[in-house]
């Protein structure tokens, strides 16, 4: 099994032991004890990485102001945790895990495209102050209101979030903020093949000397395991497709024809076919053949309980900025645990078809499967 390193560790340095690991440990052997998980030898062995984070986070919070600035030392960074692994493996039920447990800290669990387009939206409101550095007051912000945060699912895709998102993180370390996140991808591969990445790489680098990263080694794919229930997955997208989407409308809005819904995204509208209380059907092309963002799916996300799919086409190089869409708004529709029912070429693994972005939708092949599952947001 793997220890827990990175480049700079006061805690192991001084050989110290920590309560609040064994109490995390704790909470989830009770969860094992009592059937909630299944007993993995990887993830358990996961959680002292969390134990220096739990640690740094107990003691009282950095002096800010004079105190602070009157200190002699520059602060040590807060430690970090770079949790990273295949899909379904745990990652994320870990560290939601571990955020529950923190206790009496300002702490914040977000997903990490919602929290990069939160921060563009900030830099983009501070440049009309007219500041010289508008991700400064933006990063300061966020450092007031908390001193953990935790990311889901980092991943760099996009150049905008790739050329800030270096300074973010040692802006926010800088004043105490502890950072742990979740990714699918070793440090060395995020924003693989970017534009400019050569300005990319100080980042890797901070993240491998200040973060402990730890791969997640699991063998099970839990995701795999929670399938059953009824059909909400209907491929190949045929008449009898069709058919059955159009019982399941009836059935869930009780014969209602539906009305279009319309949202405001920063000041643009965007509509959604029909819908009838919390439900939404809208086709492949509707939502993803048109230059919709994270922050349009993030809002039909939150404006649907349920969203009805139809005919989602094969997926490959060939399409990609509509693939790019598709994996955007269904990581968008998971986070928000919307129940997703859809009519699709194919089943799930066979839809995207080699090329660029074949690996970014195995995590989405995964999710449409665990969406299917019958007890995927049953509330
Ligand atoms: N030890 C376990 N026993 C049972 N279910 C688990 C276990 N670990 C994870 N799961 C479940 O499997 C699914 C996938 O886990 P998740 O944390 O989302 O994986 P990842 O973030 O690594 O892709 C989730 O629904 C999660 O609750
Ligand atoms: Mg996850």
């Amino acid at each position: 099994m793997q220890a827990c390193r990175r480049g700079f560790s006061p805690a192991a340095a001084l050989g110290m032991q920590f309560r609040m690991s064994d109490s995390l440990i704790e909470v989830y052997d009770r969860k094992v004890e009592q059937g909630l998980l299944r007993p993995d030898a990887a993830q358990r062995g996961a959680l002292p990485c969390f134990a220096e984070v739990l640690a740094y986070l107990r003691k009282p919070a950095p002096k800010a102001g004079l105190m602070g600035l009157l200190a002699r030392r520059k602060p040590e960074p807060p430690p970090g945790l770079y949790l990273w692994g295949g899909v379904g493996r745990g990652k994320s039920m870990l560290m939601d895990l571990f955020v529950a447990h923190v206790d009496d800290v300002p702490k914040r669990r977000v997903h990490f495209h919602a929290f990069m387009q939160e921060i563009h939206e900030g830099m983009h409101a501070a440049r009309k102050t007219g500041t010289s550095d508008a991700l400064a007051p933006v990063a300061d912000n966020v450092a007031r209101q908390v001193r953990l945060l935790a990311f889901d699912e980092m991943q760099i895709t996009d150049i905008t979030d790739a050329m800030i998102v270096g300074r973010l993180f040692e802006r926010l370390m800088a004043a105490g903020v502890a950072i742990v996140t979740t990714s699918n991808r070793v440090p060395d591969d995020l924003y693989k093949n970017g534009l400019n990445r050569a300005l990319f790489v100080p980042f890797i680098d901070m993240i491998k000397t200040n973060m402990i990263v730890h791969e997640l080694v699991s063998e099970t794919d839990y995701r795999q395991h929670r399938l059953a229930g009824a059909q909400v997955y209907f491929s190949p997208a045929d008449a009898q497709a069709r058919s059955e989407m159009g019982r399941i409308w009836d059935e869930l809005t009780g014969h209602d024809a539906g009305q279009p819904l319309t949202l405001t995204v920063k000041g643009r509208e965007v509509v959604i076919a029909q819908a009838h209380n919390g439900v939404g059907r809208a086709s492949f092309w509707d939502l993803c053949g048109k230059p919709l963002g994270a922050a349009d799916y993030l809002a039909i996300a939150g404006a649907l309980r349920v969203l009805m799919m139809d005919d989602i086409p094969y997926l490959s190089a060939t399409n990609y900025n509509e693939a790019k869409r598709f994996v955007t708004l269904i990581d968008a529709l998971y986070e928000a645990r919307v129940r997703l029912i859809a009519s699709a070429a194919a089943q799930p693994e066979q839809l995207y078809r080699e090329g660029t972005g074949a690996f970014e939708f195995e995590r989405t092949a995964s999710r449409l499967r665990e969406m299917q599952g019958a007890d995927w947001a049953a509330d």
